[in-house]
């Protein structure tokens, strides 16, 4: 009975943050929150964290935005997940650790993940902007934002600034150990990337430029 009414509450949370979750950018979606649920609760259970503080930290950790500007989204995201925890009856305990667990998975206000929860969130949150899952992510936001492939503000300027920068800061021995093997495709990715436009630039070069790509 007690699980059920776990589950209940849960189901709740999932409802009210998939409200929140229905707007434009598809990069920080249900479905993001969703896969950080996954990657959080692996990574409590081979660390020995709380699942259930991690799973509500999860789906709640975005919702805030589109919130107000003057705070970060991380912010914005743990003052409305407080009011949402409070509304489905958590008790203050769980409240508050959901709460320190989001405003400190990401570093835009400088809060630094001190529990292992906090560590744990903000390691899952950075395992889904790698692989290929990463790759979608990130030309999903360039969309958005009118990034070019390559330059100035562009995606490859993300990934470098951003992306290669996470592989750094995880938390986890866990999480350190699944972002290798994907960082590695992401790499391979650019590399092919970077060659393909270097062949195009030779363009003018050639006689012609299907075969310079086509015959390599
Ligand atoms: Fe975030
Ligand atoms: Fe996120």
């Amino acid at each position: 009975m007690e699980n059920l009414t776990t589950q209940d509450h849960l189901q709740q949370v999932i409802r009210v943050a998939q409200g929140f979750y229905a707007r434009k950018d598809r990069a920080h979606d249900l479905e993001h929150a969703l896969r950080v649920r996954e990657w959080g609760t692996k990574l409590a259970e081979e660390e020995g964290a709380d699942v259930q503080v991690i799973e509500l930290a999860a789906l709640l950790h975005d919702i805030g935005r589109s919130g107000a500007v003057e705070k970060t989204h991380a912010e914005s995201s743990a003052g409305l997940a407080v009011n949402i925890l409070h509304k489905t009856g958590y008790a203050e305990d769980i409240v508050q650790r959901v709460k320190e667990a989001i405003i400190s998975h990401s570093r835009e206000a400088g809060h630094e993940p001190n529990t292992l929860e906090a560590k744990i969130l903000y390691d899952a949150d950075k395992l889904d902007f790698v692989g290929a899952i990463g790759l979608g992510r990130l030309f999903t936001m360039a969309g958005v934002e009118g990034w070019p492939l390559v330059g100035e503000n562009s995606c490859a300027t993300f990934y470098h600034e951003k992306i290669c920068n996470y592989q750094k800061h995880l938390y986890t021995k866990a999480a350190r150990g699944y972002f290798e093997p994907m960082f590695l495709y992401m790499e391979g990715f650019w590399q092919e990337l970077h060659a393909e436009r270097l062949k195009f630039s030779l363009f003018g070069q050639a006689n012609s430029v299907s075969e310079l790509i086509w015959k390599g």
